[in-house]
């Protein structure tokens, strides 16, 4: 699962001791496990092996600069959607030819730094997309790859509606209907040329039988196109593996690699992957200090110097992230991330953020040892999606990002300070307005 464990009830990354990190760096921080990171890249690549894709990494699961840097060097591609991540792709080194561009309102600006780029391919969201994405190619006097993008009508029940995106009538990619529409009408084009398929059914995906389902009607989709005389030499099957939120939640890479293969190898085609939280997820925990206990009715609140502002998945998705003390009695040691986890001398608490909103909340009525003021917390699997989507909501700086590598410790993002927020503010100018 990770590298973020208990010994006689101090919480570890890997060889450091979080409260003597946290001595050095502050809360709130968050803190990653190298070693997590890498191999969970390693290990997803070698259940995968067999058909040798091309592995993406997802930039928006967790996009520090030297994090993208470790997974570049091991040779990972990246999956990047705008022209910021494209950017972070390019800082960290990344083979452009495995880079894959999605999102459904590309701008000029960011088409042409892709083609400029050299990129793998753009995955392609509507028809009116493709003809802006060809004739900018045509203007530049280039030639670019696309993927179409096609939604396949299908999703995981257990996905949250608001990452669902394999379901028609939601804003991403083509329906599968109109795929052959679309060849007939660009198969052939000079400047931007498709030839390839992308899938992305939703995140995360907690069972390999979705992909299997759409992955089905993409390579009868492909047969077809194939006898209609295109050419199409990739499939790209998307993110959405899942993470360990709990302990096992998630699926062994094995698991969707045993269901995935069986089904792709031997299609002459190039297979591309693009997992993000499954990789970065659980490589991070963001923690946090105590401020005040009090109580409200009959609830007990534990008060936290980090929110929905550093973290808003629980907020934004009713997400379920496990807390606990980073020192606790070895007796409440926790021996699985679980909701409920069944330990001497837990009491129901709701652990809870200063912003002034009423779903500034981490957890509700959750059995946690007793804290103090002063004591640490540990919010876990916080790597994906945590700083990424963090906000300066109630001008609130950003926290530190610490890499833990063994037994030593880097600052890889330092602790913003108030100056820096207002910083941009201070630069006013006129406008000049021309009529
Ligand atoms: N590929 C595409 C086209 C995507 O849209 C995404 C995620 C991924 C790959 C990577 O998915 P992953 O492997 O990380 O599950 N903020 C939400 C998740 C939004 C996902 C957006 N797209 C959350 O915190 O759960």
């Amino acid at each position: 699962m990770d590298d973020f464990q208990y010994r006689n009830g101090q919480l570890f990354a890997e060889e450091v001791n979080i409260n003597d990190l946290v001595a050095s760096v502050g809360t709130p921080a968050y803190i990653y496990s190298k070693r997590t990171l890498t191999s969970h890249y390693d290990r997803l690549t070698e259940a995968f092996k067999e058909i040798d894709p091309i592995i993406c990494y997802s930039i928006k699961s967790c996009s520090n600069l030297h994090l993208c840097k470790l997974l570049a060097e091991r040779g990972s591609g990246m999956d990047v959607v705008s022209g910021g991540e494209l950017y972070r792709a390019q800082l960290a080194g990344a083979d452009m030819s495995k880079v894959v561009f999605a999102g459904v309102g590309k701008t000029d600006a960011e088409i042409k730094q892709g083609i400029d780029a050299q990129i793998g391919y753009f995955n392609i969201e509507s028809e009116a997309e493709f003809e802006n994405i060809a004739a900018i190619a045509q203007k530049m006097g280039k030639t670019t790859h696309a993927a179409l993008r096609v939604n396949p009508d299908v999703a995981d029940p257990r996905t949250h509606a608001k990452t669902t995106t394999g379901k028609k009538e939601t804003k991403f990619g083509v329906d599968i209907e109109r795929a052959k529409q679309f060849f007939k009408s660009y198969g052939h084009n000079p400047h931007c040329r498709p030839t390839a398929i992308h899938l992305h059914i939703g995140s995360p995906i907690y069972s390999p039988e979705p992909y299997v389902q759409a992955i089905k009607k993409a390579l009868l989709l492909i047969n077809d196109l194939r006898a209609d005389g295109f050419t199409i030499d990739a499939l790209d099957i998307g993110g959405g593996f899942a993470a360990d939120y709990e302990t096992g939640q998630s699926p062994a890479w094995t698991e969707y690699a045993q269901a995935i293969i069986p089904l792709v190898k031997d299609k002459g085609l190039k297979i591309i992957l693009e997992p993000g939280r499954t990789i970065s997820a659980n490589a991070g925990i963001l923690v946090t200090e105590v401020q005040y206990l009090k109580t409200g009715g009959s609830k007990k609140f534990v008060i936290v110097d980090t929110g929905m502002h550093h973290l808003i998945r629980p907020a934004m998705y009713e997400a379920f992230h496990f807390i606990w003390p980073t020192q606790v009695d070895p007796t409440q040691q926790p021996a699985k991330r679980t909701e409920s986890p069944d330990l001497p001398g837990l009491e129901l608490t709701d652990v809870v953020g200063p912003v002034c909103e009423s779903s500034d909340v981490f957890a509700k009525q959750r059995p946690m040892p007793p804290v103090q003021r002063g004591d640490l917390l540990a919010i876990f699997t916080a790597g994906a999606y945590g700083m990424v989507m963090a906000s300066h909501y109630n001008t609130n700086p950003f926290p530190p990002e610490v890499l833990v590598d063994g037994d030593q410790a880097t600052i890889i993002r330092r602790r913003e300070t108030y100056e820096e927020l207002v910083e941009a503010e201070q630069q006013t100018q006129p406008v000049a307005i021309y009529s």
